[in-house]
């Protein structure tokens, strides 16, 4: 006998995508280099010698993705914007050519009953603010402020919902500590210093939003919490719960939700900076207000110590931490599937900082989805889907405040160092013809979004 799980009436449903992962036209309308492009474009940093030149079309077929998403019923589609299309060298007047794109998007989104939910930065920086220092510069956060009030400018008028930055954690340790991301550097020292600005880069732009925002205008971040657990009953391996903690989710959560940084993740991280990148005030802007804190979470950390490995890491002075492999199923990308982890994340966040409602801005699964005659039979996608929103009926059952949930993704797309070898989405793209074919998850979701309720 199944059970039926309703979700609240004005629960927020939706799919996730982000620009350089699905559009395309990479000079189109004046658009700019990212560092996304250059590090793509290196030989040896991107599984196959992908790049998102082309991915899956979306800049030129915005509008039959659309009207895919009007049949799919999705009530809200969270999308970003590419920084170098509205400023193509990072800073300066906006390319009024990049910005009528976003808004053609926005009215073709509206047109079909969809609500607009915006990122601002999913980590396709301006090549040429890079060349000034990247993230490691403290002025790459005023230049975010000044994009953030570009768009708002344009586009204020017609979104409701903001996100400052995607996944800062990714941007700052992927792209400078273990260099798997843009702009590929493997400095952490520089990787503690770009965390610090990216969340300047936040305060900073919130408060730009907020000034060219209509009053009911909700402004977020997203970031990408672990549940960290350990793989060992030893005290060292608590310890390396704490410092993988301290590193993936204190050090942004405190100084957004307390006004200050986590005093061990300091003292932890002594050796390699002395943090005077911090200076006075700016813990005050990181800290104003926010109106929802976006969560994106797909798979479980099990962390134990062992012998220091040399080589670059994504987390500073963590050598000796080793990920432990937690039995069991795991997704294309070898990730563990465990909907407990969201269940941690979800519950610590609300009892430990809950200040703010919740969203859940991604959750899924790749898998080795195999494209036959009549579709694509992904019952494994399901059953993950199922398992997580059973934990977000749950949570919201036991009082958290969680107001929406975002598939990730609507489409298969770029997936980063791993190319195209990885499909995250409910919809196949068959790259040679970028035909759509609705996998069997699609058709789940559709229901799930129509019943407002899953079966378990
Ligand atoms: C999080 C990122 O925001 C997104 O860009 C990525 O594709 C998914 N995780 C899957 O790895």
């Amino acid at each position: 006998m199944s059970e039926r799980l309703k979700f609240p009436a004005d629960f927020l449903w939706g799919a996730a995508t982000a620009a350089y992962q699905i559009e395309g036209s990479p000079t189109a309308d004046g658009r700019g280099r990212s560092i996304w492009d250059t590090f793509a474009h290196t030989p040896g940093r991107v599984r196959g010698g992908d790049t998102g030149d082309v991915a899956a079309e979306h800049y030129k077929e915005f509008r039959s993705d659309v009207a895919l998403m009007a049949e799919l019923g999705l009530p809200a589609y969270r999308f970003s914007v590419s920084w170098p299309r509205v400023q193509p060298g990072g800073s300066g007047p906006a390319n009024q050519a990049g910005l009528d794109h976003y808004s053609r998007l926005v009215d073709e989104l509206l047109a079909h009953g969809i609500t607009p939910v915006l990122t601002l930065y999913h980590w396709d920086l301006p090549q040429e603010l890079e060349d000034a220092g990247g993230w490691g510069n403290r002025d790459t956060a005023a230049r975010f402020a000044e994009y953030a009030g570009l768009v708002a400018a344009r586009l204020g008028d017609r979104v409701p919902m903001w996100t400052t930055l995607n996944e800062p954690w990714c941007a700052a340790f992927l792209g400078y500590a273990s260099g798997e991301h843009a702009p590929g550097h493997t400095d952490p020292a520089l990787a503690l210093r770009a965390a610090h600005h990216l969340l300047l880069a936040h305060g900073q732009g919130t408060a730009a939003l907020r000034s060219a925002l209509p009053s009911s205008a909700e402004v977020s971040i997203t970031l990408n919490l672990c549940a960290v657990m350990p793989g060992a009953t030893s005290p060292e391996a608590t310890d390396a719960v704490r410092r993988i903690d301290g590193l993936g989710n204190r050090l942004f959560l405190d100084p957004l939700f307390r006004g200050q940084y986590p005093v061990d993740v300091r003292r932890d991280t002594a050796r390699l900076t002395d943090w005077s990148f911090v200076r006075d005030g700016d813990l005050d802007v990181i800290s104003q207000p926010l109106d929802m804190l976006g969560i994106n979470y797909y798979s479980p950390t099990l962390v134990d110590v062992g012998e220091p490995q040399a080589g670059p890491s994504p987390w500073p002075a963590c050598e000796d931490v080793r990920f432990v492999h937690q039995p069991g199923p795991t997704t294309a990308m070898g990730w563990a599937i465990d909907a407990k982890g969201l269940r941690a994340v979800v519950h610590r966040v609300h009892e430990e900082y809950a200040p703010v409602p919740l969203m859940i801005t991604e959750n899924g699964a790749a898998f080795d989805d195999q494209l036959a005659a009549d579709g694509v039979r992904d019952a494994e996608r399901i059953s993950y889907l199922r398992d997580h929103l059973a934990v977000v009926h749950e949570a919201i059952e036991s009082g958290v405040d969680l107001r929406g949930y975002f598939v990730w993704s609507l489409l298969d797309n770029f997936e980063w160092a791993y190319g195209y070898s990885k499909r995250f989405g409910i919809v196949h793209v068959d790259y040679p013809t970028q035909r759509r074919v609705w996998k069997d998850s699609a058709y789940w979701y559709r229901e799930v979004i129509t019943t407002n309720g899953i079966d378990v």
